[in-house]
């Protein structure tokens, strides 16, 4: 009688290396049917732009035009480098041909990028920030890429993306590239978070961390604290309480996809509040919060605008902002707790006069 096969070591090391990001997603719907086909040909698809603007990112400080700023401002009014508009132009070039998404709508981009006629249409739409983190380009700092998938609903003849301004419960897969001494993309179509990293050699996305989870707790919290007096009271107490106790430790690099992607592994908070100029914050809730919601609440995490969870806020414009704390659930809701405890007070203040 022949003996079971038995695989021998180094077949298991083969089988990780050959769990690719196509072949992951099939795994995990376990299924060859056609929404299985298609979310893992979208993957692919994000996982080529990834590779594009990985390779354009290692090479830039020698190519000539690569680096510094259009001298254009985008539709949040902020100045635009060259390296956002390549990118932004590598999404909408990889997915114009592939019969995936009828639209893109991305930071970079006042309207979204409608598929042209002569082209195969989706019923998907890509939501993205090409380059998340652009202060960081020239300097050669880590920046990153952050999408989302969601399905079109309803015809969207007039041109408005009206269906877009939905929750964040709306999106079928989100993730982001870290472009970093790696290149890693980190996804979750609804069933946990998943890390890839950039082999080189294979020009290949390998699984190197399967169903991550958030630390309860963590000792990071990331936030631009040069912006304290522009806070309201609740979070100016929250800093202060870090400030007061041992086990905290600040750590903020000016890209939101670096700063989580430490907090995904290692635990802690990263805050993005609005200010009193500007009560929504900075970041974008359909290319920017809402994705890395979704990867946060998948990997056990949260994410919360500080009163009510990212995924439940209801964008009334396409570049809609939104306060963002994002992170290990304890450490959400300590933030939280300050907010609340200062409105309680002013609503008791209120209430006294
Ligand atoms: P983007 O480059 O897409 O505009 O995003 C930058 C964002 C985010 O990545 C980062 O956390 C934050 O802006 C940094 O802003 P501050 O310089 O105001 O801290
Ligand atoms: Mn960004
Ligand atoms: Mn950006």
């Amino acid at each position: 009688m022949v003996d079971a096969y038995q695989p021998i070591d180094h077949e298991y090391a083969l089988d990780r290396d050959c769990t690719t990001l196509s072949r992951h997603v099939l795994q995990q719907l376990q299924s060859f049917g056609p929404d299985a086909q298609d979310l893992s040909t979208l993957m692919n698809r994000i996982a080529l732009a990834g590779k594009l603007v990985a390779r354009r990112l290692s090479r830039a400080g020698l190519m000539a035009g690569a680096l510094g700023f259009t001298g254009e401002m985008n539709v949040q009014g902020e100045s635009v480098k060259k390296m956002d508009v390549y990118a932004n132009e590598v999404f909408i070039s990889v997915f114009k041909q592939s019969g995936m998404v009828c639209r893109l709508a991305s930071e970079e981009m006042d309207e979204p990028y409608y598929i042209p006629e002569n082209c195969p249409v989706g019923r998907y739409t890509l939501l993205y920030d090409p380059i998340d983190g652009s202060s960081n380009v020239d300097i050669n700092i880590n920046v990153g890429s952050i999408f989302a998938i969601r399905q079109q609903e309803g015809e969207d003849l007039d041109g408005s993306a009206s269906d877009l301004l939905q929750s964040g419960r709306k999106q079928i897969a989100a993730g982001y590239i870290l472009y970093g001494p790696s290149t890693m993309l980190v996804y979750s179509i609804g069933r946990g978070v998943h890390a890839f990293t950039l082999d080189p050699s294979l020009g290949e996305f390998i699984l190197s961390n399967e169903d991550i989870k958030i630390p309860e707790h963590g000792p990071v919290y990331s936030v631009n604290e040069g912006n304290f007096w522009q806070w309201d009271e609740g979070i100016r107490d929250y800093i202060r309480y870090m400030h007061r106790h041992d086990g905290y430790t600040a750590r903020y690099s000016g890209a939101l996809v670096g700063d989580f992607h430490r907090i995904l592994f290692q635990g802690g908070v990263f805050l993005y509040p609005g200010s009193v100029k500007k009560p929504e914050g900075k970041l974008r809730l359909l290319y920017e919060s809402a994705p890395l919601a979704f990867l946060a609440e998948q990997a056990g995490g949260r994410a919360s605008t500080g009163i009510q969870d990212i995924l439940d806020v209801i964008p009334d414009k396409l570049h809609a902002r939104s306060p963002l704390v994002i992170g290990s659930t304890e450490d959400v809701a300590l933030v939280e707790s300050f907010i609340q405890e200062r409105s309680r007070q002013q609503t008791e203040a209120t209430a006294v006069r």
